[in-house]
């Protein structure tokens, strides 16, 4: 059983893909992670993210390790991952990764709950269950910009909403594997849902068992 979460920064997606993985026992990836950790790496390395050759190396080196480094969860690291994620060489290496992982989840767990950009569109097409998760841009920024300051992190919200702007653009335009609903997801707009009401809608679609597959 594989359950493809995709959506927009800040949508909720990270969340409710938790939430939804612990209530159904299964496993969770979070792929933005695998983006971060490239865009990281090449940071750290005083490279261009949007350079190809750069971000092909950092995709290549990539350790399952890397993805527990807790400066992933930094903003410029966000805006990194999502030049690099443009390139269609980073994608294709870091494909094989999340497919094992829907099909063959660890811990021998039932089933996976994978949450990113195009995981109901290219990397689980046949998943059983695609969600896609969106939220206003003003409400997203909201919330991310709440997440920075319980953080402890300076930070200014006018900042927060362009930078979420930029991603969103970049992420929705690039020629390979964009962001976009797949044609057979659920559309769950969390603008006016805190999070308990957003997991009991998604969780009341899965086991309405009416599901595009
Ligand atoms: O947490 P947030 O929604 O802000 O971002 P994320 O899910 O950690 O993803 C960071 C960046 O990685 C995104 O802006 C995308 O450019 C890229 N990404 C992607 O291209 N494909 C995925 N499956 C997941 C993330």
């Amino acid at each position: 059983m594989i359950i493809a979460v995709d959506g927009p920064a800040a949508s909720g997606k990270g969340t409710l893909s938790k939430r939804l993985a612990k209530h159904l026992g299964y496993a969770h990836l979070d792929t933005g992670k695998i983006y971060r950790a490239v865009g990281f790496s090449v940071l750290a390395s005083g490279g261009d993210p949007g350079d190809p050759a750069t971000a092909v190396a950092a995709a290549r080196a990539l350790t399952p390790e890397a993805l527990e480094n807790p400066d992933l969860v930094e903003d410029s690291v966000a805006a990194a991952a999502s030049k690099a994620a443009a390139i269609g060489q980073v994608r294709d290496l870091l494909l094989a990764f999340q497919r094992d992982f829907a099909a063959t989840p660890p811990g021998g767990a039932a089933g996976a709950v994978l949450d990113g950009r195009d995981i109901g569109t290219v990397v689980c097409p046949d998943a059983e269950i695609k969600l896609f998760v969106d939220a206003d841009v003003e409400v997203r920024a909201k919330r991310r910009y709440k997440e920075l300051l319980d953080r402890g992190e300076a930070t200014i919200y006018s900042h927060v909403l362009q930078d979420l702007k930029d991603r969103d653009d970049r992420d929705r335009n690039r020629s390979v594997a964009p962001l976009k609903p797949a044609a057979d997801s659920f559309v769950l707009d969390t603008s006016t849902l805190d999070a308990e009401n957003a997991f009991r809608a998604a969780l009341a679609y899965i086991e309405s068992g009416n599901t595009g597959a």
